[in-house]
This record gives structure tokens, C-alpha cells and sequence, in this order.
């Protein structure tokens, strides 16, 4: 696991990837919403991807996007911040292309998650305090006493390969839910744009 040496994006880059979602054709915009279901989801990895939005604290208050990472390859992790600085969180490339984002703040007792290299195909995610175990895949818990699945990360890839956490979904919510949710309290006209439902 390795820790991000840029952290944040320039303001223009933040600029450029809002603008290119608020100009983008209604098309593009519903496409957005797709492939950051997509993506997050676990189903598939675009190569291009635009992102623009903002999240509720793994539920909870706003935060405008995070740059994480210049690139993250198969088989390699990320740890990070977001949507602040106490909300742990981790970003991992598995080994079929798959990139995932998720909490490291245990479900159980709030201890910090951390991801096991060495165990099962991917890694998968295990907090010391009480032999929690979470698999890396689906934020699902496998063991231990933690009752809910880890809360993910929404991340996306900017046309560079930089991945960028653009917003939180609750444990078990869907990860277009969970955009929409932080982009209607952060820009309610960017949400409607790009067709989040009321
Ligand atoms: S705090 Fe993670 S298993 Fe108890």
C-alpha cells in the first residue's frame, strides 16, 4: 500500500472536469452517471471517464472532488482522506482491472481497516480490534462482528488515468444514489443536468 504523493487536484483541473460535465451533451451527462455506477460499482473500468461532484461525509456533509492518484495499476492500492481528513479510505486496482474505493473505518467500532496483500486473490480488508474481515470486492463483511457492509468511495478516471474520489454511498447504497444524493445538496442545478431523479 503506498500513500498518494498529490493528494489534491489544481483548481483548474477541478474546473475543467466541472466544465466538462456542465458542457458535455445531455448524452454525455447521462453517460456520466452510467459509467460512475459503472466503475465504482465493481462491474467494469472505463478508460475515460469525466467527474465532477461532491459528497456527503460517508453519508454526511459535502466535499468537492479529491485527486488521489496520478494512476493506480492492478494489484496496487492507494490510501487516502475523503471527503475529510479523519474519513480513511482506501482505493485499489484488482487484479481484473476493477478499481474500488471504500472506508477503512470498520463498521463495528470504528477501528482502522487495513488491506491484507497476502490474502485471497485480491487482499482482502481486515480490522485488527475484533478479527473483522471485509472483502475487498464488494465492501461486504466475511467475518467478525462488524454488522454492515464498508461505505464506498465513488472514484473515477480523468482522461490521464488520474483516479479521483468524487463522492461516498452508504453501506448497501447504490453507488448512483449515493452521487446524486451528495450532488443535490452541493449543486442541485448540476444534478438535475445530468439527470439525477428528485
Ligand atoms: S472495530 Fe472492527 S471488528 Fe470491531
Amino acid at each position: 500500500m503506498t500513500d498518494p504523493s498529490d493528494t489534491g487536484g489544481t483548481p483548474l483541473e477541478h474546473a475543467a472536469l466541472v466544465d466538462r460535465i456542465s458542457a458535455d451533451s445531455l448524452t454525455t451527462r447521462r453517460d456520466y452517471l452510467r459509467i460512475v455506477a459503472t466503475v465504482s460499482g465493481g462491474l467494469a473500468v472505463g478508460s475515460t471517464v469525466v467527474a465532477a461532484g461532491v459528497l456527503p461525509r460517508h453519508g454526511d456533509g459535502t466535499a468537492t472532488p479529491l485527486r488521489i492518484a496520478d494512476r493506480i495499476g492492478r494489484g496496487q492500492a492507494v490510501s487516502f482522506s475523503y471527503p475529510g481528513e479523519d474519513d480513511r479510505a482506501i482505493a485499489a486496482r484488482l487484479s481484473d482491472g476493477t478499481l474500488v474505493g471504500w472506508s477503512t473505518i470498520c463498521t463495528h467500532l470504528a477501528c482502522g481497516v487495513v488491506r491484507r496483500p497476502d490474502h485471497g486473490r485480491d487482499g482482502d480488508l481486515y480490522c485488527p480490534c475484533h478479527e473483522g474481515e471485509f472483502d475487498i470486492r464488494t465492501g461486504e463483511v466475511t467475518a467478525g462482528p462488524p454488522p454492515r457492509p464498508l461505505p464506498r468511495v465513488l472514484l473515477v478516471e480523468d482522461a490521464r488515468g488520474a483516479v479521483w474520489a468524487v463522492g461516498t454511498a452508504r453501506s448497501g447504497e447504490d453507488p448512483q444514489a449515493g452521487l446524486c444524493r451528495g450532488l443535490r445538496e452541493r449543486d442541485p442545478d448540476l444534478a438535475d443536468r445530468i439527470g439525477c431523479d428528485s
